[in-house]
């Protein structure tokens, strides 16, 4: 600022110095009085003229300094100004960032309508306004009655159907409010051409609908006061969400993460039951490759599996894990070990040495029970016989596998069903 005043007020002043000093010059050379007296007068000329000049100068320095204000003001408050609109004071706190929304803006997105009518448009039109809007804007696709055109969405009608199995939801039999028409038909139709129907013009285009679904006579007319009072025909079909008082409050208690219960007793197992092949489809004959399965330690094996293990000798307990294996094909149908239970297949502990068809609760087949009728025994030799080809041994019985072709197969499963007492 202090350079552009300089500017200003220096020419001025050397100016008025020059021509003082010349006028005194020529006073002191011994001139006339009339020369004087000219000379006097042309100085109070200057004087005045003087006075102007640096009245201007002032004028012009307030002028300019009041010009940079502004321009400091507009510099910083650039970035807040809305185009067409005076500055926006920026906002506080926040990093500086944003700025409050003007009214208009707030107005322009504030648009929608409540159940009670609050947002409602002041506004009126009436059935037969709304016909003519329909057919002009809206029964191309959904029909001069509102009754659909082609899959385009049936907006009459239906009445009584919500219960059916293809329930026909339109307007009339399923809308609970009627603001919600409004709102929705204001905001998003025509299709494709959102957002240019007039309040009056949805004022008139909701009485239509109305009157197409027979709720209003041809006389009807519906403005911002009638409408939200308007009781659609199911507006009590819906219920209330009552989730966050009913439910949330079970949910939020504190789950528990340690110790949750005094004892874990072990039913089953993934692998024991066959629930995930290894590969293959779900098919219990698909031959199964255990190899990646998990062993079980001796702290989560049952108690009778340890004292079993125990029991067996080393160079049994190579065949008995590769009789464990072979079960897999099994263990679909038979269970076997502590609280074995029948499945398709009846239990298998303490088989060798158990009479053929013994299981009490299971539903043999006339083969097995003709057998257990004999008296004839599970040993060794029978099993394998059984196990080799099921329907060839017992013919007629209602075990649906093909049987063991590998001997070894056979003598490990025999040397595991083994292990498995009463
Ligand atoms: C170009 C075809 C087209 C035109 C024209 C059109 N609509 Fe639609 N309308 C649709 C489609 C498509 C839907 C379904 C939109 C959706 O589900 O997202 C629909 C849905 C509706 C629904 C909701 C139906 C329901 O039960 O879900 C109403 C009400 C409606 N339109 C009214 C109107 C009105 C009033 C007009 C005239 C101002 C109009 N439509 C013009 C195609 C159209
Ligand atoms: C698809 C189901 C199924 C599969 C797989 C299956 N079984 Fe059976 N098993 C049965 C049924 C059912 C019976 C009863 C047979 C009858 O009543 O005819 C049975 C009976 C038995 C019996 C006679 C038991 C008794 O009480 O007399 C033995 C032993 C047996 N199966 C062993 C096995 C072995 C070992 C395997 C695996 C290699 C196997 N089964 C695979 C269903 C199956």
């Amino acid at each position: 600022m202090s350079k552009s005043l300089s500017g200003i007020y220096l020419p001025v002043f050397g100016g008025i110095a020059l021509v003082c000093s010349v006028a005194v010059a020529v006073a002191n050379r011994g001139y006339g009085d009339s020369q004087i007296e000219t000379l006097q007068t042309r100085l109070a000329q200057v004087e005045a003229q003087k006075a102007a000049a640096l009245t201007e100068a002032e004028a012009s320095a307030a002028r300019l300094a009041e010009l940079e204000t502004r321009l400091a003001e507009l510099e910083s408050k650039a970035g807040n100004t809305v185009a067409g609109g005076e500055p926006v004071a920026a906002h506080e706190g926040a990093f500086g960032l944003g700025r409050p929304a003007l009214p208009e803006e707030i107005a322009a997105w504030d648009v929608d309508v409540l159940p009670d009518g609050r947002g409602l448009p002041e506004g009126s039109g009436d059935v037969s306004t709304g016909e003519e809007v329909f057919a002009e804007k809206c029964a191309a696709c959904h029909g001069d009655f509102a009754e659909g055109v082609d899959n385009w969405p049936v907006l009459a009608g239906g009445f009584g159907t919500l219960a059916d199995e293809d329930p026909v939801k339109t307007v009339g039999s399923y809308w609970p409010y009627l603001t919600t028409v409004w709102d929705y038909v204001h905001r998003s139709m025509p299709f494709g051409e959102a957002g240019t129907l007039s309040a009056d013009e949805t004022y008139a285009i909701v009485a239509y609908i109305l009157y197409s679904n027979d709720l209003v006579d041809d006389e009807f007319e519906l403005n911002q006061d009638n409408l939200a009072t308007f009781e659609m025909p199911n507006r009590d079909g819906f219920v209330i969400d009552d989730r966050p008082q009913r439910e949330y409050a079970e949910w939020r208690t504190e789950p528990c993460m340690e110790n949750c219960k005094d004892s874990v007793e072990i039913t089953k197992r993934a692998t024991f039951l066959d629930v995930t092949p290894d590969h293959g489809g779900d098919s219990v004959m698909n031959s199964a490759d255990t190899s990646e399965t998990p062993t079980f330690t001796a702290a989560n094996a049952t108690a009778e599996e340890v004292a079993s293990a125990d029991a067996a000798d080393a160079g049994d307990a190579e065949l008995i894990a590769a009789g464990k294996k072979v079960f897999k094909k099994c263990s679909a149908c038979h269970q076997v070990g502590d609280g074995a239970k029948n499945k398709t297949g009846p239990h298998l502990n303490g088989l060798i040495g158990r009479t053929i068809g013994s299981v009490d609760g299971f539903g043999y087949s006339s083969v097995f029970k003709q057998a257990n009728e004999e008296g004839r025994i599970w040993d060794q030799a029978a099993l394998d016989a059984f196990l080799a080809k099921p329907k060839a041994y017992m013919t007629g019985t209602k075990m649906s596998f093909a049987g063991l072709k590998k001997e070894q197969d056979r003598a490990a499963l025999n040397a595991y069903l083994a292990t498995f007492g009463e």
